[in-house]
């Protein structure tokens, strides 16, 4: 095939047949087909678009390049032991997958969560678990379906063998100013989560500043156009379209996240990230069949405690270890005169001055600091004193404060009233 002339196709806003486009993927995936050449393709799909038809053929020839996990046949106890899991397509303060895996598996399911690493200014799942001491991201075949059996829970890095196609297209992407594409996007999401082998999946499509998809009507077609995508390939797939605008609980940044997943663990933890776990965990016991599974209950007994616990033990990680703390902190106050309501906390605000504390990487090769990040003391909706608290900034690198709250500048709103009509009045954070 010629490739300049699948190129030209696409520019000209021609609908590409499956041969073409799998022969793309595969012929980039050899390195027949140049970065410059993939990179062009890439821009005129952003430009022009895909069908569904043409989204499918690019999800499946991009699940194809690698291998794909086989979890069937688990079993616990002498019965099948059914699989579900979760993807969120980014956000702030997003520690869900921590209180959200063993609480899952206490209810029955075996919950096989390959995740990621903090990408621009949203956080890293794997990032988080590794300010535990010990934790290991990386389980071989073998060690992860015996995990999923005794345990029913491992979170941990894919392997180089899952979806490479997407690993090279990704990086292109993210040099190109190729990402923001809904079929790109959702092909490159769905490649990697129906490798995975899984039977259901949940997808938590973030909408909002902090999110990809800044606009409601964007995230319900990506939302529809990967539930179609897992559909196809025979994975029952729902999605919930949860808000962004403000980060999730009250920690953004590894070590502090990890401390407010184990505070949800317990029983307490930030009411926001409680319902939102509770509420993805009844859409993935559903979607796995479980029904009838009482996450609440769980959660309040203890029994997703001890399996978080037994999850990071398997891979390494010590639960009672104390986490790292950053050597320096810095508070950011209202001003001496401005009593009042929180009405706005910008997440992508937030997202990137806590990348720039250390929570996240400012380039290739970048080392994330385990006790990097910001903590929140005053969210939408609270009240604050005339020069209280509002957030405390993390890190082991005082010199990076002054850049941070230049990208917090405007992220915080303090009027009379709040979101929701709370009046300001004596007392608050102080
Ligand atoms: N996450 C992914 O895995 N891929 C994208 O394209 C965007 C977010």
């Amino acid at each position: 095939m010629d490739p300049v002339a699948v190129i030209a196709r696409k520019r000209d806003g021609h609908e590409l047949t499956d041969a073409e486009i799998r022969w793309a993927v595969a012929a980039y995936t050899s390195g027949a087909f140049a970065d410059v050449q993939m990179a062009a393709l890439l821009m005129a799909i952003v430009l022009r678009g895909m069908s569904a038809a043409e989204t499918a053929s690019l999800e499946s020839a991009m699940r194809a390049s690698g291998t794909t996990a086989d979890l069937t046949g688990l079993r616990r106890g002498g019965a099948r032991l059914p699989t579900a899991d979760k993807h969120s397509t980014g956000g702030v303060g997003d520690k869900i997958t921590l209180p959200l895996a063993p609480l899952v598996a206490a209810c029955g399911a075996a919950v096989p969560q390959l995740s990621g690493r903090a990408l621009g200014h949203t956080g890293g799942t794997l990032d988080k678990l590794e300010s535990i001491p010990g934790w290991r991201a990386d389980v071989p075949m073998r060690a992860f379906r015996r995990q999923l059996e005794d345990v029913g829970a491992v979170v941990c890095a894919a392997g180089a063998d899952l979806a490479p196609a997407d690993r090279a297209m990704y990086a292109l992407r993210d040099i190109t100013g190729t990402v923001e594409s809904i079929p790109l996007i959702a092909a490159s999401i769905m490649s990697k989560k129906l490798a995975e082998g899984s039977e259901a999946l949940v997808l938590d499509v973030k909408v909002g500043s902090g999110a990809f998809m800044t606009d409601a009507g964007s995230a319900r077609e990506l939302a529809r156009t990967m539930v179609r995508l897992g559909t196809d390939a025979g994975v029952r797939t729902t999605a919930l379209l949860t808000a962004m605008d403000t980060p999730l609980g009250r920690t953004v940044g590894n070590a502090l996240e990890v401390a407010e997943a184990v505070e949800v663990l317990a029983g307490g933890g930030p009411p926001d990230v409680v319902e939102l776990t509770v509420a993805l965990a009844r859409e993935m016991l559903a979607t796995a069949g479980l029904d009838s599974a009482d996450p609440a209950a769980r959660l309040a007994d203890g029994a997703a405690m001890d399996r978080w616990r037994r999850m990071i033990s398997a891979q390494g990680g010590d639960p009672d270890a104390p986490l790292p703390a950053a050597r320096h902190v810095d508070t950011v106050r209202a001003e001496p005169g401005a009593a009042g309501v929180v009405t706005r906390l910008d997440a992508r605000a937030v997202g990137e001055a806590a990348r720039i504390l250390g929570a996240g990487r400012r380039g290739p090769g970048d080392r994330v600091q385990a006790g990097a990040g910001i903590e929140i003391h005053a969210r939408p909706g609270e009240r604050v004193a005339a020069g209280g608290r509002l957030l405390s900034l993390h890190t082991d690198a005082p010199e990076r404060f002054a850049a941070a709250r230049e990208a917090l500048a405007g992220a915080i709103d303090i009027g009379p009233r709040g979101p929701a009509g709370v009046d300001a009045g004596a007392g608050g954070a102080g």
